[in-house]
């Protein structure tokens, strides 16, 4: 199982006194001295914490390939094709929001702009995913169009287990809607990793590479590491928050110790 570690938060911890401390370059050498086999960044539409410059540096110095996620914006796309990441990740992305809920949606008009920023990334040798639920619609959508990985969105699996095996359910931020009692929740588990299981073998069987992420942390990752046909995932905000007290070093090498 490869790792790709996103390193964002480092961008939002600087943002918060928008100077150049601390620098997510740096985080760069460290992760892949620990272990990481990639990268990850997401450029937003606002440069709420990634920019443009940090891009460009990452996708120069970086030893190992560099994943940016973005959405489907026609000045970001232009960008990357010129900076030339290793792949490209397509996610949705809304304003308001603290991170990205849920997968693409392949409506007529976002099917169609998938499809032209697709084909405009793979003619630049630019290797292209989907974020996506995991169902089989997104699946064949995401086979029609021709891209080379899918992402499988962990964020609906990782909700669950927190409110079931930690203390979120009594804090400020617990989940309203699972709110529920526990034998509910656990089936609730139970279906979120078949639907990941499923979507993982089905997207295999369409010749699609399989990556997942979102809300993976040291305490759910190992059930995600069971699944077959699933070779990447890409983590973050887990691995930045212990390495608040443990030092990055630490916290990459504990992520992948689990993850291998
Ligand atoms: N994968 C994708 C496509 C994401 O958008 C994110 C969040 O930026 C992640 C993985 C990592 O999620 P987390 O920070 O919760 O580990």
């Amino acid at each position: 199982m490869l790792l790709g570690v996103n390193i964002d938060h480092i961008a939002v911890l600087r943002e918060a006194r928008r100077i150049n401390d601390p620098d997510p370059l740096d985080a760069v050498s460290i992760a892949v001295a620990q272990g990481a086999d990639q990268i990850t960044i997401h450029l937003r539409e606002d440069r709420r914490h990634i920019n443009d410059y940090d891009v460009e540096r990452i996708i120069k110095h970086s030893k190992v390939p560099v994943n940016v996620e973005c959405a489907v914006d026609p000045d970001i796309i232009e960008l990357l094709g010129e900076l030339k990441p290793n792949r490209v990740t397509f996610v949705p992305e809304k304003r308001e929001e603290v991170t990205t809920e849920g997968g693409l949606n392949f409506d007529d008009a976002n099917y169609a702009n998938l499809d032209k920023a697709t084909h405009y990334l793979k003619a630049r040798e630019i290797e292209t995913s989907f974020f996506i639920d995991p169902t089989k619609e997104a699946i064949r959508a995401s086979c029609g169009i021709g891209v080379s990985w899918v992402e499988l969105h962990t964020g609906s699996y990782a909700n669950i287990f927190a409110m079931l095996y930690s203390n979120l359910r009594f804090t400020p931020h617990s989940i309203k809607d699972l709110d529920v009692e526990r034998s509910r929740l656990q089936k609730m588990l139970k279906k979120s990793i078949d639907d990941i299981k499923t979507a993982a073998t089905e997207a295999q069987e369409y010749g699609l590479k399989v990556a997942a992420g979102h809300g993976l942390n040291y305490q759910n990752v190992s059930e995600i590491c069971k699944i077959e046909y699933i070779e990447e995932l890409n983590i973050g905000q887990s691995i930045i928050a212990r390495s608040v007290f443990s030092g990055f070093e630490n916290a990459v090498r504990d992520m992948v110790k689990l993850v291998k």
